[in-house]
């Protein structure tokens, strides 16, 4: 399924008080580029699809004023209403060592209630693909 990067540069107003990216602002690109994937994945309107959850977001790099955050976001899971998003984040520095990863899942909707989004993708069998599924299986399960 297609993958969605984004880019933001990191600035001045985008830190926290130690002085490293501040964590909400983190997220906010994080949806963001959660969104413009499931979007591009499900290939519907955008007004159809809303956020339902964000999942454990791991922070486990900081980054300053002046380095590019590169967002990759891919389809981990996707159901009959929902699709879930897994999002890493990189800057050059650190090189293919993620600084951040998370999913977030958003539900497709006509008049407000959840529907068929059309899109059916079977389980993987393997490799990336069965890892993340499996992953998502489980933040399904927990909610229960
Ligand atoms: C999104 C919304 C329509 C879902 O309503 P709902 O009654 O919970 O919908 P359903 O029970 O039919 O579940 C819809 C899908 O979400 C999944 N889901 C529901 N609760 C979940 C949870 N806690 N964690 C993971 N997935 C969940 C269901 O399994 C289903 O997926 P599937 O059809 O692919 O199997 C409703 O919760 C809503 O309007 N939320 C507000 C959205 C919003 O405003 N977002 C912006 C936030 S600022």
């Amino acid at each position: 399924m297609p993958r969605a990067i984004t880019s933001h540069l990191v600035r001045s107003s985008d830190l926290n008080h130690h002085g490293t990216l501040f964590a909400g602002r983190m997220s906010e690109w994080v949806v963001e580029a959660a969104f413009i994937g499931a979007q591009r994945a499900l290939g519907i309107d955008p007004s159809r699809l809303v956020c339902l959850k964000i999942h454990g977001l791991t922070f486990t790099r900081g980054a300053v004023s002046g380095d590019t955050v590169e967002l990759r976001a891919r389809p981990a899971h996707v159901g009959r209403t929902s699709i879930t998003i897994h999002v890493e984040a990189f800057i050059p520095r650190y090189g293919e060592e993620a600084l951040l990863d998370g999913f977030v899942t958003f539900v497709c909707v006509e008049d407000g209630r959840s529907a068929p989004h059309g899109v059916v993708v079977e389980r993987p069998t393997e490799g990336e693909a069965l890892r993340l599924w499996e992953a998502v299986e489980r933040l399904r399960a927990q909610r229960e």
